[in-house]
């Protein structure tokens, strides 16, 4: 017997050493419920009283051998297969990587940013309004009654009777006014809608930026200085102001103001019309019946206001001669700037 167990043994050993895979089966032939050493162990009744004792411990002996060399070799093969996952998922962080392409602000919003960088510069806050709006803060707070020729001049979507896109964010310096009380120094930036055919130089929604400020003495020529300022950084240093009179309902006086070219630098010139002159924006001296409407009282706060088209600087700025180039959205127009 002690043959057979040394043979079950040897037998098991060299199993164990030859397979990576067949652990169980292995495990099973030789010591499961109707395994080899088990069957021995059941024949024991046929020692006598002295032989059991011995055999009984060799068989014990044999069992933890073979669980042992079984454990083992299954802590090897363990540790083998995750020696070669690892090598498998291992990254080589050294690789070039692919490039995936970087895209930039619209220029529309970059030029917006660019003139909202100056004014902060100057102290103003932003200030933003609803895209849809009353008809009372787009036209009747800003002095344009119902039936004033104005409104024809901005032909509008209307929504309901009194609710329509607004026009122009001169609604935003009403609802500024309204809410907090001067000293009052913003701009709004947005959108505004205007029901107008598309063609170069039109688009029924386009981008302007409105300008307030309020507060006591404010004067026209605290208007003309920080134009002036505003320019000169925007388009140059050497830049030129020309005010022009004009009308708007909700400024008293208005003006129209004109910078000289910043290509030609007023020779005249393509971007020009060879005028030497470029139009940037619309601004005055806050009616009295507008600052009333708000609440602040005309006879103690004065205030200038303007308000620029974002699309008109910005196709002059980059010579863009085509307005609807600026929303296609095609790529290779937008990356050229
Ligand atoms: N809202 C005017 C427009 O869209 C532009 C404008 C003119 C704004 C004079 C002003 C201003 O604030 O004072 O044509």
């Amino acid at each position: 017997m002690k043959e057979t167990l040394q043979r079950i043994k040897e037998n098991a050993l060299t199993a164990i050493r030859n397979t990576d895979t067949e652990l169980e089966q292995i495990r099973i032939q030789y010591l499961g419920k109707k395994g080899e050493l088990t069957s021995v162990l059941r024949g024991m009744g046929v020692l006598s009283p002295e032989e059991r004792p011995i055999i009984g411990q060799l068989a014990n002996e044999v069992r933890a051998e073979i669980e042992a060399a079984l454990s083992e070799k299954a802590a090897m093969v363990n540790q083998k297969a995750l020696e070669e996952k690892l090598k498998a998922e291992k990254i080589d962080v050294t690789l070039p990587t692919t490039v995936s392409r970087m895209g930039h602000l619209h220029p529309l919003t970059q030029v917006q940013r660019s003139i909202e960088d100056i004014f902060i510069g100057m102290g103003f806050s932003i200030a933003e309004g609803p895209e849809v709006e009353y008809d009372y803060y787009n036209f009747q707070a800003l002095n344009i009654p119902e039936n004033h020729p104005a409104r024809d001049t901005q032909d509008t979507f209307y929504i309901t009777d009194n609710i329509l896109l607004r026009s122009q964010t001169s609604p935003v310096q009403v609802r500024t006014m309204e809410k907090q009380k001067p000293p009052i120094r913003v701009i709004s930036p947005g959108r505004v809608y205007r029901s107008d055919a598309v063609d170069a130089t039109h688009s029924p929604l386009f981008h302007q930026i409105e300008g307030l400020v309020v507060d006591k003495g404010i004067t026209m020529s605290d208007f003309k200085g920080m134009m002036e300022t505003f320019a000169q950084q925007f388009f140059g240093s050497d830049t030129k102001l020309r005010f022009r009179p004009h009308h708007f309902p909700f400024t008293e006086p208005s003006a129209e103001i004109d910078v000289s070219c910043f290509v030609c630098g007023g020779k005249g010139c393509r971007v020009c019309k060879n005028e030497g002159w470029i139009e940037i924006l619309g601004a005055g001296m806050v009616h009295p019946f507008v600052l009333s409407n708000c609440g602040i009282d005309p006879n103690v706060y004065s205030g200038f206001a303007f308000g620029m088209g974002i699309e008109r600087i910005a196709m002059k700025q980059y010579g863009i001669d085509d307005m609807r180039l600026l929303y296609e959205n095609d790529v290779r127009f937008l990356e050229q700037f």
